[in-house]
């Protein structure tokens, strides 16, 4: 506890002041400041307007070590407001840096926004965004990866390299007309193409030496489909998801849904050439494939035939791969034992969620629901709003635990739960579209996936041994998939469709997760330096 005391602080003085007080009972600093312009940006031969953080398009990648403090100053310099998002970083008792409408003020234009993390107790890849709007379709996201702690093991050598790849679809509109068709009560239309670390095909080159392995970080950071990525004439030997180290099992071919985050390891042990690296929209037709290239340095030439092709719109395929991952329970995780002496699946549940996706039409406009509550923002960050005992805003209760299969209906929707509670959610897919789940502030476990409608039988079929813990799950069409939570983080938490058109039009909604307990080992207090907006314009964070 004593290490999170400087964070309360919070003017950075008293933060490095303390820091240097306290300098080896402390876990380090890393400082970010970081512009955010609009520029342009060419990543399908056409001028678009991008979103850079400080001039580059992906941002800056976040590389931290377990538990550090991270202090990344945001300047908005737009011309309209925003906010950044960090998808995985769990924040562990402070949703008020999670970087969503449900928990913070937007950013104004012009002004500038220090958020406070810590990358507690984590390991592993992830990546931010930005979380207003349609912003995400123009840029403003990164790489975050979470190193181990020296003297903790990783079950594999060190690569000879630490790549990342962020992939996904991308629209040639820019995010302002995006925004327009979805408010207009539309769906997207089709992507226009894949993008690799922010460019069209062929644009990256990932030198290898032979002999050699690499370890490539792979995130989904894109709007609407899945991903299957394949390295031509090699095998990836999957590592990590999310955090947690897995069994070493080896893919030709790997999918990768919405939001979702794996690293694997790729051994450079053919010929000397290049080779197409190759990433394609899943369960989409047509199929969209863009290449970048895994470069030999002493290669004999540019990649020979054409990029390999991959698995498209089948779905036992993917449900196999994704059931095939497994937790490895020997392994270190962000502590040397990630297991000690809990282990899930001997823990009863005391909860059943089921959340069920629907696109109803309301009010003659396309929306996206979850147990017939589709989400429309308040006036006023829920989060600050409950702090402030800000009626009106929201009420905890305002979506039902279970699917209704009724008509759809707008709602500011916020689930109340207990901390400390162990729940099941089952996410109940109807619809004929793959699904992309993501809880933030948490990491879960997915003990099941199948076809079909759950029932309470379904529970014989869970895996209650190894399966892995993450953030971000996929349902596939007319399937569920069940995790079990530990319910061990206060805040106010946004669980969200990472189908970012889905999300944007309703298919979310926020968990209230809460304590009677004031104290700073459940919860920290709101940041001095916390904007206030809405209702909550004019309050102070702290007594006079
Ligand atoms: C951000 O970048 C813009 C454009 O280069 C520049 O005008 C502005 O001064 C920068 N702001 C900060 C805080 O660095
Ligand atoms: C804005 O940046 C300044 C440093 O330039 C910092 O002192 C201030 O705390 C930041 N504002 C917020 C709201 O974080
Ligand atoms: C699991 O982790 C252990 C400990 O690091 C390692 O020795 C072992 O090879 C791993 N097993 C698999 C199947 O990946
Ligand atoms: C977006 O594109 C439209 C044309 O389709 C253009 O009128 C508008 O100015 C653009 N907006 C931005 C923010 O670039
Ligand atoms: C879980 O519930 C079962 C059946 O109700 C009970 O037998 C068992 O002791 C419980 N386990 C724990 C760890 O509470």
């Amino acid at each position: 506890m004593a290490s999170n005391i400087p964070i309360f602080l919070s003017s950075l003085l008293l933060l490095l002041l303390s820091s240097t007080l306290t300098v080896h009972a402390e876990d380090p600093y890393r400082f970010f400041t970081w512009n955010i312009t609009f520029g342009d940006i060419y990543p399908l031969g056409v001028k678009q307007q991008g979103i850079l953080i400080n001039g580059q398009f992906p941002g800056p990648q976040i590389e931290s070590v377990t538990n550090d403090n991270l202090i990344i100053n945001v300047f908005n310099s737009l011309t309209e407001p925003f906010l950044l998002s960090w998808n995985g970083i769990q924040q562990r008792r402070n949703s008020w840096q999670d970087g969503v409408y449900g928990t913070n003020c937007p950013i104004p234009p012009g002004k500038n926004f220090t958020y406070i993390l810590q990358v507690k107790d984590q390991i592993g890849s992830y990546f931010y965004f930005p979380s207003l709007g349609m912003h995400k379709a123009a840029g403003g996201f990164g790489g975050f990866k979470i190193l181990s702690r020296p003297m903790i093991p990783v079950p594999f050598p060190p690569p000879a390299a630490d790549y990342t790849l962020l992939a996904g679809d991308w629209f040639k509109a820019n995010h302002t007309d995006l925004k327009a068709i979805l408010d207009g009560g539309n769906d997207l239309p089709f992507p226009d193409g894949v993008l690799i670390n922010g460019r069209g095909p062929n644009g990256n080159s990932f030198t290898v030496e032979q002999g050699k392995t690499y370890r490539f970080r792979i995130s989904n950071v894109g709007l609407t489909t899945c991903l299957n990525i394949r390295f031509q004439g090699h095998t990836m030997k999957l590592v990590e998801v999310e955090g947690s180290h897995t069994l070493q099992s080896t893919y030709s071919s790997l999918d990768v849904c919405m939001g979702q985050s794996y690293s694997v390891l790729v051994t450079a042990d053919q010929p000397p050439l290049d080779y197409y690296i190759a990433v394609s929209t899943r369960f989409t037709n047509p199929v969209l494939t863009s290449t970048a290239i895994l470069h030999y340095s002493n290669s004999a030439g540019s990649p020979v035939g054409s990029p390999p092709g991959g698995p498209t719109v089948e779905i036992d395929f993917s449900l196999n791969q994704a059931r095939s991952i497994r937790w490895n329970l020997t392994a270190s995780g962000p502590r040397p034992n990630p297991q000690g002496s809990y282990h899930y699946g001997l823990i009863n549940t005391t909860r059943t969620i089921r959340l069920a996706n629907s696109a109803p039409v309301i009010n003659g406009k396309q929306r996206y629901a979850v147990n017939s509550v589709s989400f429309i923002p308040a006036d006023t960050p829920l989060k600050i709003a409950d702090y402030y005992q800000i009626s009106g805003v929201f009420s905890v209760g305002s979506i039902p635990d279970n699917p209704t299969f009724g008509g759809g209906y707008l709602q500011t929707s916020v689930m109340g739960a207990n901390y400390r509670d162990y729940i099941e959610i089952v996410f109940e897919n109807y619809e004929t579209t793959v699904q992309s789940w993501h809880i933030d502030g948490y990491s879960f476990f997915t003990v099941g996936m199948d076809g079909g409608q759950w029932s309470s039988e379904s529970r014989k079929g869970y895996n209650l041994r190894d399966t892995v813990n993450r953030c971000t799950v996929q349902v596939y069409p007319k399937s569920w998939t069940a995790i079990y939570m530990p319910l061990d983080n206060v805040g106010m938490w946004n669980v969200r469709s990472e189908n970012w058109a889905r999300q944007y039009l309703g298919q979310q909604f926020y968990l209230r997760v809460y304590t009677p307990s004031t104290s700073l080992r459940d919860e920290y207090p709101i940041p001095k330096n916390a904007l206030l907006c809405g209702r909550a314009a004019g309050r102070r964070t702290r007594p006079l």
